[in-house]
């Protein structure tokens, strides 16, 4: 927390407005779009939530197909199956580990001669690092179908220039007590097509038609955000930027602490500057279970390091639907030889170095055995 949370939430007790609307969610809307440099937004209870009432919006339902980026947590996808539609997994590319514009158009080849176009493409902005959109923008356009944009891991991170969450023709952020603010859970939907966002609003709170009385004709979803929450986003979005300063520089010291080690960390593209949400790295070394060992050892010293995104064509739940690879299989091997390192705004130097050492400890233990 930076500090002026209490002050926006007291503000909440003191005006008695307790309720999923007020003036906090309200100025969280206003305060956030104009920092992405978008027109309008909506404060719900969670990112999963927004890409639920997004796709509702291009009109996905039972039976349809969705591009989704393959690497990435299931809340990107999991709303497909929300709408009983099919997803279909794009894989990454090298360069930046987000979504492979030649398997993005692999994908649209098949579905135009499996006649299958997809409703909209779910497009994720990994670990806090913009995609490439001026190649996978373009190709969205071509086939005339609409993106969500996933950014809930990056706000803050640009792309030449502008911001995440501009990019599709809506965006989403998650603010889950994990991410770069937090609201302790919630989400925002972002957009500069207005009607959009307004029918997103009437389904986030229950359909209400315009009338004197309850009137329903569309079902609808308890998804706002509470006035509470909000009070939290905007403390936490006046620090925001202090946050992304303190995960690049915990990001720098652990590049520098670690350069003779066998790793490399996530590619960043010159297109644009991350958030640094996350710092990751890939292992090189072909010990055959060098991942397993450093998670291990990291887990001994209570110290929580979690692997890359086990990629969704990989999971159980998703493993039937349909997968286009870049052209070897990028997304499964970040998964197979990748960890997420300890990245907190909280991180003092000593826990820094703590971390780099046991990480070189591992190291020499395994190339000496
Ligand atoms: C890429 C991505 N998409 C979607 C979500 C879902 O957001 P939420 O947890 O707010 O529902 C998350 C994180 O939780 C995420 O990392």
């Amino acid at each position: 927390m930076s500090g002026n949370e209490m002050k926006y939430i007291q503000e909440a007790f003191d005006t008695n407005w307790i309720a999923p609307l007020g003036t906090n969610v309200d100025k969280f809307e206003e305060e956030l779009c104009e920092y992405v440099g978008v027109d309008h937004g909506l404060a719900l209870s969670s990112g999963t939530a927004g890409i639920h009432l997004a796709l509702k919006y291009f009109g996905v339902g039972p039976g349809d197909y969705v591009f989704c980026s393959a690497l990435t947590f299931a809340g990107s996808c999991n709303p497909i199956l929300y709408q009983y539609a099919n997803p279909v997994f794009i894989d990454s590319e090298p360069e930046t580990w987000n979504m492979s514009p030649i398997a993005l158009e692999k994908a649209f080849e098949w579905a135009k001669k499996e006649n299958k176009m997809p409703k909209a493409v779910i497009i994720v902005d990994l670990y806090g690092q913009s995609a490439d959109y001026d190649l996978l923008l373009p190709i969205c356009e071509k086939y005339d179908v609409p993106v969500i944009e996933d950014a809930a891991e990056a706000l803050g991170a640009t792309y030449k220039g502008k911001k995440c969450g501009s990019f599709g023709h809506i965006g989403i952020f998650s603010f889950n007590g994990n991410k770069i603010i937090t609201t302790s859970g919630g989400g925002m939907v972002v957009s500069n097509d207005e009607e959009a966002i307004k029918k997103i609003r009437f389904w986030s709170t229950q359909s209400k038609e315009a009338s004197r009385y309850y009137e329903h004709k569309e079902v609808g979803y308890n998804y706002r955000m509470s006035n509470i929450c909000a009070g939290i986003g905007r403390g936490q979005l006046e620090a925001l930027d202090s946050f992304i300063r303190n995960r690049k520089s915990i990001n720098l010291e652990y590049n520098q602490l670690m350069k003779s080690l066998p790793i490399a960390f996530m590619p960043i593209d010159d297109a644009g500057e991350p958030n640094y949400w996350l710092s990751v790295f890939t292992i090189f070394s072909k010990h055959p279970s060098i991942r397993e060992v450093i998670l291990d050892e990291f887990e001994k010293n209570n110290i929580e390091v979690r692997s890359v995104w086990k990629p969704m064509h990989l999971q159980p739940l998703f493993q039937n639907y349909h997968y286009f690879r870049h052209a070897e299989d990028v997304s499964q091997s970040l998964f197979e030889t990748g960890i997420c390192l300890p990245s907190g705004t909280g991180m003092s130097q000593d826990d820094i170095r703590r971390v780099a050492n046991i990480l070189s400890e591992v190291f020499d233990s395994v190339l000496i055995k």
